[in-house]
């Protein structure tokens, strides 16, 4: 099993609260969020990257309650939809320090962009360069950053790679489409061109691939300043910070990323003549993945051939993970000691795939039995933010803990909630 030293959370108590009480009170599965773990997690980022904007990207999980940690914390936000984005915003955090990204963003994307007076746009394609200038108005004024296309390959699954050019993010420098696009927005006087954004990928776990994202980035700023005298304020090079979901997994060194990252930057920028851009960052998952744990109840244990089948009350409608990029959990008993040996097991969810799966090999207690409650740690991140409503079995709960208590902030999807929308017959 798991030592509790190779998780940031004790074995049974996570923010002063005993899990298995969390479970009885708001049921499972249910998710659990250590606040305190979040806001360490902002400053570590605020202490390592003291001279950049640091944005959570929203997509790795939003709720009314994060908007507001994230706000308290002083960091901004990267979203990628007008639902995220108005979340944020009716929550109370400034629409100013939002970045609107997306490669097909929606008309109404866009009108809730500007409406809201949204910080920086993304621009991700050519043919959104003209749709904004027209709902900006030629009176109007909109802060713009490009996605560019650094022709590196870096992220932890292949679906989660966006350096490269084969995919559908951003504009190549390599085939010129990042230029071409940046001066038809120098054409547009309405949009204020700040600076150039890329996205490596997700899950990566080394500095490496930021250096050479900041050298080929900086070479274009260069070009750009000898053919428009161009200078770019702002440098953006997304998120993807790697962490450990299980022990013995690396997780990037976000310390020698800042040292890294700040150090080619300044030199690449030197050789260059160019100024220093300031830096920007958008780490999702390192903020709340490793804060967050998931609950759930066993409800069969099943003995075929050679295996052994711990069935849970959730599974692949609350976390999509392992069945889309073959990922596997650690997950643990809790709420009850046992001295019982350890032996392997397949822990699998309720839905109807056999591709739910939530781990392999998990060393649990021979004595497991239905009604035990395991945790699955490291389930802060794409996991809610993806769920889906599979088999109708509606979506979890989230409950917050902080020194000593829990605290609803999200619901559980109930029938009713889900029979509401089916309107017709
Ligand atoms: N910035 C942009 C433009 C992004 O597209 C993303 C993630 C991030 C920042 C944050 O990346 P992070 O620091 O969280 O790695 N569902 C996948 C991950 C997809 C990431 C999509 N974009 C997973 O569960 O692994």
């Amino acid at each position: 099993p798991a030592s509790t030293a190779e998780f940031p959370h004790g074995d049974l108590a996570v923010g002063g609260v005993p899990l298995a009480e969390i479970a009885d009170r708001f049921g499972t599965p249910v998710y659990v969020l250590d606040e305190a773990e979040v806001r360490d997690r902002c400053r570590t980022y605020r202490d390592a990257f003291p001279d950049a904007e640091v944005l959570y990207a929203a997509k790795a999980f939003l709720c009314r309650a994060m908007a507001h940690w994230m706000d308290e914390e002083g960091l901004g936000l990267d979203v990628c939809s007008a639902g995220e984005l108005e979340l944020a915003v009716t929550t109370g955090f400034p629409a100013e320090r939002i970045v609107l990204h997306g490669n097909a963003k929606s008309p109404r994307d866009l009108e809730t962009a500007l409406r809201l007076g949204v910080g920086r746009i993304v621009i991700d394609s050519p043919s959104e360069i003209a749709r904004l200038a027209a709902a900006v108005g030629p009176d109007g004024h909109q802060k713009v950053m490009v996605r560019v296309v650094p022709g590196i390959s870096a992220g932890g699954h292949e679906k989660i790679r966006t350096g490269t050019e084969d995919q559908k993010f951003g504009l190549s420098i390599a085939d010129g489409y990042a230029q071409h696009a940046i001066a038809r927005i120098l054409d547009q006087p309405q949009l204020e061109l700040t600076g150039l954004h890329c996205h490596l990928g997700s899950q990566i776990t080394s500095v490496k691939p930021y250096l050479v994202a900041v050298r080929r980035i900086v070479g274009l700023m260069s070009r750009l300043y000898e053919q428009h005298g161009l200078v770019l304020p702002e440098l953006d090079l997304g998120g993807g910070h790697g962490i450990a979901y299980r022990p013995g997994e690396d997780a990037l060194d976000l310390t020698a990323l800042a040292r890294k990252v700040r150090a080619e930057l300044v030199d690449a920028c030197g050789t260059a003549g160019l100024t220093v851009p300031r830096l920007i960052i958008e780490p999702g998952r390192a903020i709340v993945g490793p804060a967050g744990i998931a609950l759930y109840r066993v409800l069969s244990v099943k003995h075929t051939g050679d295996r052994v089948f711990v069935a849970v009350d959730g599974g692949m409608s609350d976390n999509p993970r392992p069945a889309l990029y073959g990922v596997r959990y650690a997950p643990r008993l809790v709420g009850r000691h046992s001295t019982a040996a350890p032996s392997p097991v397949t822990v699998v969810g309720r839905h109807c795939e056999a591709g739910d799966v939530l781990a392999e090999r998990a060393d649990l207690p021979e004595d497991i039995h239905p009604g035990d409650l395991l945790a699955v740690p490291v389930a802060g991140a794409y996991h809610l933010s993806m769920a889906s409503g599979y088999n109708l079995v509606g979506r979890p709960p989230v409950a917050a803990v902080r020194d000593g208590t829990a605290r609803l902030l999200v619901r559980r999807e109930s029938l009713e909630d889900i029979r509401s929308r089916d309107v017709g017959l």
